[in-house]
């Protein structure tokens, strides 16, 4: 039987019982598809973090490299900065393994609460630059506490990087009925980086006459996917601006809880990343009450890359009729729990 090997890190807060809700319905879901998954729990979290003073222990990104996919949770604790837990697990991930193409599908799912009038013709699919842009990690702090002190975030924009992202871009752009890729930049102000940054898209569009495209400012973006979402497909932008403007997606479709992202390394010479974009939620850990369906469609998206599309598109199915009948946690206004809505899957599938 066809077998899959699947690093599991739930890692910090909520991502603890999402991935355990997405690691049951997975588990159902072979069993009924023919294949077969086999999870391996890794306790790469914040609490390590605290009792070793590492995240990722010596040697553990070669032995992460030998999964097929990694199902990842959240990262981030009250009890630790934020920039120390990020480049201490998940950047580290990312960038590491190349996994340069995150990919951010937003769309209303069933029965879902529109925050807009035009809600339902949210279709979109945000496709993030993931290894360097304003995430590159290069910059420095010097004279530290002095009235001199100072700090430089140095954004980088490289040929191959720019010219890899947007060619993904294309590719993905082209297999959507519209065909259409939307240019997210700020050449405007920023005019080095993201001034290269559109010149290689057009470079780039000259391989792809079937695919239509315009250039957004990121300012003008958050206005045009709230005024005029039907006007937008698929949609190409720097690590920060998509971070941002992915957000916006998810709460215009409906909540942060159910917005699910890849990241990619499309040669596929490492494994690829599979987690929802929510985050650990703090303030709702512990209590059971999570949205496990960021989970479960990330789940989709994994299963999509493993090559399992038939297995996808039934969870895909399965978390439609579960958002149809309104089983819904309290973030989409629903009275239901974690554990509700990932029976509610299950018996769908
Ligand atoms: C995301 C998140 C992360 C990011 C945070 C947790 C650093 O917001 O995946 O969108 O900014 O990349
Ligand atoms: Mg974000």
């Amino acid at each position: 039987m066809k077998t899959y090997r699947i690093a599991a890190i739930p890692g910090d807060g909520i991502g603890k019982e999402v991935i355990a809700a997405g690691i049951d319905v997975l588990k159902l879901l072979c069993e009924k598809e023919g294949f077969k998954l086999e999870f391996t729990a890794f306790d790469w979290s914040s609490e390590r973090y605290l009792e070793t003073g590492e995240y990722i222990p010596e040697g553990g990104l070669a032995q992460l490299k030998a999964f097929d996919a990694i199902f990842f949770g959240a990262v981030g604790s009250p009890r630790v900065p934020d920039h120390l837990s990020l480049w201490g697990l998940r950047l580290p991930i990312c960038q590491g393994f190349d996994q340069y193409a995150n990919v951010r599908p937003s769309r209303l799912l069933p029965g879902i609460e529109p925050k807009l009038k035009d809600a339902n013709e949210i279709d979109w699919v945000i496709v993030r630059e993931n290894t360097e842009g304003e995430y590159s990690g290069s910059g420095g702090r010097v004279h530290r506490g002095l009235p001199e002190e100072v700090a430089v975030e140095v954004s980088t924009f490289t040929r191959n990087g720019v010219a890899r992202i947007h060619r993904f871009a294309f590719e993905l752009a082209r297999t959507r009925p519209r065909k259409h890729l939307t240019l997210v930049t700020k050449s405007n102000a920023q005019r080095h980086g993201m001034v290269l940054w559109d010149e290689i898209f057009y470079e780039v569009a000259k391989q792809y006459p079937d695919v239509q495209t315009d250039r957004v400012l990121v300012d003008a973006m958050t206005t045009r996917m709230v005024l005029k979402p039907a006007s937008l497909d698929t949609i190409v932008a720097s690590n920060l601006h998509a971070d941002i403007l992915s957000d916006l997606a998810a709460a215009l479709s409906g909540s942060l809880g159910i917005a699910p992202t890849a990241n990619l390394n499309p040669e596929r010479s490492f494994p690829s990343m599979f987690e929802p974009i929510h985050g650990s939620a703090f303030d709702i850990t512990g209590k059971g009450i999570a949205n496990p369906i960021a989970a479960f469609w990330t789940a989709s998206m994994m299963l999509e890359h493993l090559g399992e599309a038939r297995a996808a598109a039934r969870l895909m199915r399965a978390i439609e009729r579960t958002t149809a009948e309104r089983v819904f946690t309290p973030d989409l206004g629903g009275v239901h729990d974690t554990r509700a809505v990932t029976n509610a899957v299950k018996r769908a599938l």
